[in-house]
């Protein structure tokens, strides 16, 4: 028996789905614990790509079985467009999928208070899929949980409440009694489905422990859009660090063995918000370009810089990330002169703490270490050994500054372009 957690140690996009696929060999089951369908995992599996954004990776896998925890926040429109999606490549889901009644879901009210306000009010940058909104009521006690879908009964009380109570601003995009309409036509529509996944899946997962049963945890987004340790405001509004997948699935901390923090060879975000090594002009285009950095998402073109170690140091921490997944060297590969961010510095001090102070993180410096690049093609190779020597030394730094060891290396969508230097297994 093995519980593994799989994190963005960036702002999101770090290639989490690849890794989680790779992964998902050693696995029976894959669990999400928190975000909804703002998330994008992107997997190539038997030369086809597939997007997914609410059902964990290892559905890809016929004989594993996928969780959606309470700590996720589900479109259930959203997820019956997924699971058509998937049945129209000939992927079942129908005894492999499992939702925990105790998750909230999201309505079309969520996404016209998200709207508003990004039209409005605070500008963030959000995917726009209501995730935020759907946060504020959970934690508002407010909000509709899946055990509450499917009670007729119950459903209407709670969704007339919830149409009172946001009528102002309802208003501004639909009558609030055809918002209802809506809303109750397609919960006839697409309940039948749904009623099949919902379960109590934390007793679950307690019973596969319990029969020695292997789970990876699919972290969505990364460390630096967690609400409490990210770039606030500009983050997510849920928690995907590690420790966010045991309230977000029911399974207590002492279950999990370890933690394995996906980062990319350089960094991107999508969204606005401070970023200290970001860079622009002909190398973040050319990078962009290989990278395929547009937001799996939102299609929007990803800001690209520099590897940042004073990011990476905090998130290595606060996930307890003692091992790396390594993803996109290869978007590298041309690179004459590779800069690694060792450090900032502010009004001339030199400062090695990821600053949480806006202001400061605004006028942070960085200070780059530069490495000579390795000019050659990386992807197809599997074993560490023959990689370019630039390239392993490039490895061997990072986990010098980070105080981390890199398990996988990964230069290419295809499981193919992996290396797995340390045979994790469970
Ligand atoms: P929200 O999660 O839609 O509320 O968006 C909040 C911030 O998180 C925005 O900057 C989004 O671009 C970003 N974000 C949310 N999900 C992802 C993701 O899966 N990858 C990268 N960025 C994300």
């Amino acid at each position: 028996m093995s519980a593994i957690v799989i994190v963005g140690m960036q702002w999101g996009d770090e290639g989490k789905g690849k890794v989680c696929h790779f992964l998902s060999n050693w696995t029976d089951w894959v669990v999400r614990y928190q975000g909804g369908n703002n998330a994008g995992h992107t997997v190539v599996f038997d030369g086809k790509k597939y997007v997914l954004h609410l059902i964990p990776s290892g559905i890809l896998y016929p004989d594993k079985k996928c969780i959606i925890g309470n700590g996720v926040v589900i479109d259930p429109v959203a997820l019956v467009e997924e699971t058509k999606f998937l049945r129209d490549r000939e992927i079942e889901v129908a005894g492999r999928l499992f939702i925990s009644s105790n998750s909230h879901l999201i309505f079309p009210y969520h996404q016209y208070k998200e709207g508003f306000r990004e039209e409005v009010k605070t500008r963030i940058g959000t995917t726009r899929k209501g995730i935020g909104p759907a946060y504020e009521d959970k934690y508002g006690r407010v909000g509709i949980r899946m055990a509450d879908y499917l009670e007729d009964d119950t459903f209407v009380e709670l969704l007339d409440r919830n149409l009172r109570e946001k009528k102002s601003f309802i208003e501004r995009y639909k009558k609030p009694e055809e918002l209802k309409e809506i809303i109750l036509a397609k919960r006839e529509e697409i309940l039948p489905e749904i009623k099949e996944y919902v379960r109590e899946t934390s007793l679950m997962l307690d019973k596969e422990l319990a029969a020695g049963k292997n789970i990876i945890f699919e972290g969505a987004q990364g460390a630096m859009l967690d609400c409490d340790f990210g770039t606030y405001p500009f983050v997510t509004s849920s928690n995907p660090v590690s420790g966010g997948a045991c309230p977000g699935s029911g399974v207590a901390p002492v279950c999990i063995d370890k933690v394995i923090g996906v980062t990319k060879a350089y960094t991107t975000r999508v969204g606005l918000g401070p970023f200290p090594t970001e860079i622009e002009g002909d190398l973040a285009h050319t990078l962009r370009e290989k990278g395929g950095e547009y937001g799996a998402t939102t299609g929007r073109p990803r800001r690209l810089g520099w590897l940042d170690i004073v990011q990476l140091k905090l998130a290595v921490r606060i996930n307890g990330a003692r091992k790396l997944a390594l993803t996109k060297i290869d978007v590298l590969d041309d690179v004459k002169e590779i800069k690694i961010c060792t450090g900032y510095s502010h009004n001339g001090q030199a400062v090695e703490d990821f600053p949480f102070s806006r202001k400061v993180l605004k006028e942070v410096k960085p200070v780059y270490e530069t490495l000579e690049g390795w000019m050659a093609p990386t992807g197809g190779i599997t074993d560490f050994d023959k990689l370019p020597e630039n390239t392993r030394k490039f490895i061997r730094r990072i986990e010098e500054l980070t105080s981390s060891k890199i398990v996988l290396v990964s230069m290419g969508k295809s499981k193919d372009d992996t290396i797995y230097i340390e045979k994790e297994g469970f």
